[in-house]
């Protein structure tokens, strides 16, 4: 191994952290990857190992076992719940923000407030206590305008955002929020928003805390069915880079919302390093933050790294040495889909342990990167709600989404469900 290669102990096992993998393991400055917990994607490109992130010793101890120079932070968990300081004062090299600049993603009261002083265009909010949930109420008959948005202000897995378009609904979801055991901690602190009009996308950001690159953007699809119906889910597929997203609108994004939000990051000593995911709706009145993530978004993570023309490791070390003004971003021309292959069910129940078929039929066009799987007896298996995703490429949107479903149709396992509209927005757009 070349004696400047670097050791990385890379955190997460799904899609995302397959697709992080895979682009990792194409660098020169790549020596070990070690992957927690992994899946059987990551294991192609490196060791999976089980260390237990509820005691962040364990993974100093095997960081110091195995000479690991850089951790990479896959997902917002224990990022909100204080990884990247801790290996900080270890002085162990982290890819990631600490917890108080993860409050963007972790309390969404905090992201407002933030957005309010620094003027950063959002939608109108009220916040209220999980006591006066009976003044949120009167608040919103008050106000009288539906939709309006419910949220509750802590990490939730994308189960706590409500849009209720009546003051029955609105009745009933402030007491759905006030019950559910499974909220009762997220939903301390309760935000009631304006809701935006607009077309969905996300700008994916990298900080050093003062030097910031867009590195790309998608369209994410969070409904779990098609024309965007149903129950909101993780992403069921993405697409990069977004039509809507035109050069003046990025233009707008940058300076109304990227510099000012690393700028006021920096003045409120919290300076945000590591990837920014700024989920945007693009409305009448310009691009509005819809919510900051800490973290690259997934699916987003797997159309944007293909793109990517960058050594990813290489910017990622340049951002922990506070070298990213020697970097500049490069991105290919080609468009990318990414299609989820889901359990039957997801988001709710589902069976797990279906063997899986055709992964190696795949051709030169598209990827694939595993999620919810396993191996057992030497063979893949579903293992979760979202189980592969394929990434198709081409020189158009069309061509791409051509290249994606000719793959996932090789691919097959019993109850597997997949969206059959993903990037129809663009295609739209560009027609
Ligand atoms: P969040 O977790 O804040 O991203 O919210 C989840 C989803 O709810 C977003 O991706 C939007 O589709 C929707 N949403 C959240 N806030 C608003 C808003 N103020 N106006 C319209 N849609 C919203
Ligand atoms: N795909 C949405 C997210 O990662 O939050």
């Amino acid at each position: 191994m070349d004696s400047d290669a670097y050791n990385v102990l890379l955190i997460g096992g799904g899609g995302r952290e397959h697709s992080i993998a895979w682009k990792l393991s194409q660098s020169e400055k790549l020596g070990s990857l070690y992957t927690t917990p992994g899946n059987p994607g990551t294991s192609i490109h490196g060791i999976n190992v089980q260390l237990d992130l509820s005691e962040f010793s364990n993974i100093s101890d095997f960081v110091e076992e195995k000479g690991i120079e850089l951790v990479i932070v896959g997902p917002e968990a224990p990022l909100v719940d204080g990884i990247a300081d801790y290996l900080n004062e270890q002085k162990i090299p982290v890819f990631g923000p600490t917890k108080k600049a993860a409050m963007l993603e972790g309390s969404k009261e905090f992201a407002k407030e933030f957005m309010t002083k620094y003027n950063i265009p959002t939608a109108d909010y009220a916040v209220f206590s999980a006591q006066d949930y009976d003044d949120a109420l009167k608040f919103i008959q008050l106000k009288d305008t539906y939709p309006i948005v419910l949220k509750a202000d802590g990490l939730a897995g994308g189960k706590g955002v409500f849009i209720c378009h009546s003051e029955e609904e609105t009745k009933d979801r402030l007491l759905y929020i006030k019950k559910d055991k499974n909220l009762s901690s997220a939903a301390k602190r309760l935000v009631v928003e304006e809701f935006m009009e607009g077309e969905e996308a996300s700008v994916f950001v990298i900080s050093d805390g003062h030097t910031s690159h867009i590195i790309h953007n998608a369209q994410d699809h969070k409904r779990i069915g098609d024309g965007d119906t149903g129950l909101n889910t993780g992403g069921m597929g993405a697409y990069s880079p977004a039509p809507v997203l035109t050069e003046e609108i990025l233009d707008q994004v940058k300076q109304e919302i990227i510099e000012p939000t690393i700028t006021g990051m920096q003045l409120e000593e919290t300076p945000y390093f590591g990837i920014l995911y700024v989920g945007l709706m693009i409305t009448e009145n310009g691009p509005k933050v819809v919510e900051y993530n800490c973290r690259f978004g997934d699916p987003e993570c797997q159309v944007i790294l293909p793109s990517l023309e960058n050594d990813l490791l290489d910017l990622m070390i340049a951002a922990t040495e506070q070298r990213l003004d020697e970097k500049s971003i490069q991105i290919d021309n080609n468009y990318r889909c990414c299609i989820v292959l889901a359990s039957q069910g997801y988001p709710l129940d589902y069976e797990k342990g279906k063997k899986i078929t055709g992964i190696g039929d795949i051709d030169s066009s598209a990827l694939v990167f595993h999620a919810g799987t396993a191996e057992k007896d030497g063979e893949i298996v579903s293992n979760g709600g979202r189980v592969l995703n394929v990434v198709g490429s081409g020189t158009s949107l069309e061509k791409a989404i051509y290249h994606t479903y000719t793959n996932v149709e090789k691919i097959s396992f019993e109850n597997c469900y997949y969206r059959k509209d993903i990037g129809h927005k663009g295609l739209k757009r560009l027609s």
